[in-house]
């Protein structure tokens, strides 16, 4: 019972066989003049234009990175560094590793960081981000938070920073909700395959045209000098394949996914006492978390152990995880639940389940069985 589909997914099968071609017969270079190496060029320079049109964007606005991770990391250093736009960040504190770790390392080179708080729900502070509008600045703010699962109105911050350089995480969203260039007024924005059910090691980076970008990663002329390295053919089969099934079935997926996260609120609500919800609840009129993560913690967390829960829950078939991290052998709490005010106990024993098309109501009821045994057992 796979309940960890923000950390993967599963690739489906036409996206593996979309892919194969391109790592048997179809094998050239895509940089090369002969004709393996065209059919190969065409393929990508097809995939760009498609996933270009997914976003509202201009293929050469897209550049082919080797996932969320790279594309952050270019994002920001490079606006930084290479391109020498910015000489300030600021950057939310629920981001994910790939922003905020590049993000104090830039801050350990001389630029000026900043952090832009949450409320106790892990909704971006924006008001706060109002000194920052200058042209000197970027501006890095998730699209959706990939523990809690909470949609940031990017509009809005638009808004408060019109002047600054803005750059989205949109890992966790692409594919699930709307994601529109156009409309966000984004500058630079990242995507990845593997949490659509895509292959891992494949990803983007939107760059909005006109921007004086300097490329990050140095090497060969890929990429139009944008990002260095051979382009992967298959892997870039995998992500628009993967893509062209999560965008033509976003609102089919979303309501499967969303009776799923429905049901487990419910049933985690009934039996187990104690719980507190870091998922915000989506309403009748509001969107307010992706369809498919419901992230729990314990009210008297410091009776239990998030680790063993999480073996425990292997133990009987269940793939849940959590924000914390083990650094030097101690647990440390998810650094997404801390800026939410909760108790760093709380934020060492959370769980967080994040569902799929391909999950059922079975396995909710099953994984909820599971953990309620297993805190009650704690519990005792
Ligand atoms: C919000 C977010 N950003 C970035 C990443 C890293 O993406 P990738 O695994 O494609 O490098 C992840 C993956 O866990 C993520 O959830």
């Amino acid at each position: 019972m796979y309940f960890d589909n923000s950390a993967t997914t599963k690739i489906d099968d036409d996206v593996l066989e979309a892919m194969l071609p391109w790592l048997k017969d179809d094998f050239g270079n895509a940089s090369s003049v002969y004709s393996v190496g065209r059919k190969a060029r065409v393929m990508v320079e097809n995939a760009r234009e498609e996933l270009a049109h997914f976003i509202n964007a201009h293929p050469a606005e897209l550049i082919f990175t080797s996932g969320g991770t790279e594309s952050n990391n270019t994002a920001l250093k490079s606006c930084c560094v290479e391109s020498k736009l910015v000489n300030t960040l600021l950057v939310s504190s629920i981001e994910h590793h790939a922003v905020l770790h590049p993000a104090e390392e830039l801050a350990r080179q001389g630029f000026s960081l900043h952090i832009l708080p949450v409320d106790d729900y892990g909704f971006v502070q924006f008001r706060e981000a109002a000194p920052f509008n200058s042209a000197q600045t970027l501006v890095s703010v998730m699209h959706a938070n990939n523990e809690t699962g909470a949609i940031q109105p990017l509009e809005a911050l638009r808004e408060v920073v019109p002047n600054a350089f803005l750059h989205t995480d949109a890992v966790q969203s692409f594919g699930k909700i709307s994601f529109d260039m156009q409309r966000l007024q984004l500058d630079f924005a990242t995507i990845s395959a593997h949490k659509i059910h895509g292959p891992k090691g494949i990803g983007a980076l939107f760059i909005r045209k006109g921007i004086d970008f300097k490329a990050h990663q140095q090497g060969g002329a890929q990429e139009r000098n944008r990002r260095a390295g051979t382009e992967s053919p298959a892997l870039i089969a995998g992500f628009v394949t993967a893509a062209r099934n999560a965008i033509g079935n976003m609102d089919a997926r979303a309501a499967i996914m969303r009776e799923r996260t429905v049901l487990l609120r419910n049933l985690l609500g009934i039996q187990i006492p104690q719980i507190h919800f870091n998922t915000p609840d989506n309403n009748e009129n509001d969107i307010l978390a992706l369809p498919n993560i419901v992230n729990i913690s314990f009210t008297d967390a410091d009776r239990l152990d998030g680790e063993a829960i999480l073996q425990a829950m292997d133990m009987r078939g269940v793939a849940v995880s959590n924000g914390s991290a083990c650094v030097s052998g101690s647990v440390q709490p998810s650094h997404v639940l801390v800026a939410m005010n909760r108790p760093a106990a709380e934020g060492r024993a959370a769980v967080r389940f994040s569902v799929s098309k391909d999950t059922t109501d079975n396995e909710v009821r099953s994984a909820v069985q599971a953990l309620a045994e297993i805190v009650a057992a704690m519990r005792e």
